[in-house]
């Protein structure tokens, strides 16, 4: 007999980031000297020291359950993290401990939408904002963040997106494609049009320690009205090289966290205890790790955004944060490249894969066809030769 399976989830749409990743990995493994600019994780070890917290972890064999939300040592050392970092206070129970920023943001928005609720997603997005709205039974509204703007939300396209329905929006900052980094004045702009219109902000702030001028302000740091209604998504993926350990946080009113505790209770348990452990030893332990990624990435984003802005027919604006740059390939678009016709940016990307045995990202995964994403989490050597391919293969 035929079952139907859940519409809902078949509708979801497999990532393109990911499959890109996949293909050039498959190539490498078969030999292939491919260079990849699709990675989303840093080329960095995690620090020894955070290492040497899980095996210690390891040898003393407690490793048993913890409660759902996450061990309250950690929870606490989240706590301490928002004081220093982002002069925020919170208490334990604002926090929930979960298995990746891309978990906290799936209990975030399953806590507070209903169905048809509308969620406001930048665009161009990060691949999984738009899936995650969609899973939560909420309607994602794209509203343009475009390249004129510094790639950021205007006042006035935040305004005419926002009606009864929206129940929240999504704010990454640094940003994930483009690398954009939103003032102290454009983020009270928002937490004022948020708490005008008493709608919730998910504050992505995963990259809040990758970033190159000034310092990482937080949404929710504009009083109290702002703070209850934000729920701050972070992690130490990204600062601390710990993609794989798979821990991520949300700070947010009780009552969100609550829900999210809940949920997370009965779907997951609590994140992975020896991951719970080693990220205690990264938010506490010795920072300089991060300082010296910081400096690595900045100066291969300096040499990337030189070099593309050198290369006809390609541009970029200089990123101030993450580790990715937004190529504009709108004068490639159209064009023929050794018998090759360019029509959009997938056509793009396979070009430079199959032809120069470069991974890029194309655009259309986040939502515009103009550009491709590079990401400089791969050493100079490679950013060298991987945009030197790039040019001959525009010539
Ligand atoms: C903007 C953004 N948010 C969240 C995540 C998810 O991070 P994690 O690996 O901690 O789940 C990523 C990872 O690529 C990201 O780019």
């Amino acid at each position: 007999m035929n079952k139907k399976l859940s519409e809902k989830n078949i509708a979801i749409s497999p990532s393109v980031t990911l499959d890109i990743t996949a293909k050039a990995k498959k190539m490498k493994a078969d030999g292939e000297n491919v260079i990849s600019f699709g990675a989303g994780e840093p080329d960095f070890k995690t620090p020894d020291y955070i290492r040497n917290a899980a095996i210690h972890v390891i040898a003393n064999g407690n490793i048993g359950y913890t409660a759902a939300s996450g061990l309250p040592e950690l929870r606490e050392a989240i706590c301490e993290k928002f004081k220093k970092d982002n002069n925020l206070e919170y208490i334990s129970e604002n926090i929930v401990v979960s298995n990746g920023a891309k978990h906290s943001l799936f209990n975030a928005l399953q806590a507070i939408c209903n169905p048809g609720d509308e969620v406001i997603v930048p665009l161009p997005y990060w691949v999984s904002y738009p899936e995650l709205v969609k899973l939560a039974d909420a309607v994602p509204v794209f509203v343009e963040a475009l390249e004129k703007d510094g790639f950021k939300y205007t006042k006035e396209n935040l305004l005419k997106a926002i009606n009864e329905k929206t129940k929240a929006i999504i704010l990454n900052s640094p940003n994930n494609p483009t690398g954009a980094v939103y003032t102290k004045d454009e983020l009270r702009e928002i937490a004022k049009i948020a708490v005008d219109n008493n709608i919730y902000v998910i504050s992505d702030e995963i990259y809040e320690k990758l970033i190159y001028e000034g310092k990482h302000v937080s949404v929710a740091s504009f009083g109290e009205e702002i703070k209850d209604l934000t729920i701050i998504i972070n992690g130490v993926s990204k600062g601390y090289a710990m993609t794989g350990w798979r821990i991520g946080y949300t700070a947010a009113n009780k009552e969100i966290s609550n829900i999210m505790t809940n949920l997370q209770s009965h779907a997951t348990s609590n994140p992975n205890t020896i991951a719970q452990y080693a990220t205690i030893e990264a938010l506490k332990g010795d920072q300089d790790m991060v300082n010296v990624m910081v400096k690595a990435f900045n100066e291969r984003r300096k040499y990337m955004v030189d070099k593309i802005n050198c290369i006809s027919n390609l541009s970029c604006k200089e990123p101030k944060g993450a580790f990715y740059v937004m190529v504009n390939i709108s004068k490639i678009i159209g064009k023929e490249f050794n018998g090759v016709k360019i029509n959009n940016s997938m056509d793009f990307a396979d070009y430079l894969l199959d032809k120069t045995k470069v991974a890029v990202v194309p655009g259309i995964g986040f939502g515009v066809e103009n550009y491709i994403r590079l990401s400089y989490a791969t050493s100079i050597d490679n950013i060298k030769e991987g945009l030197e391919r790039i040019e001959n293969a525009i010539k």
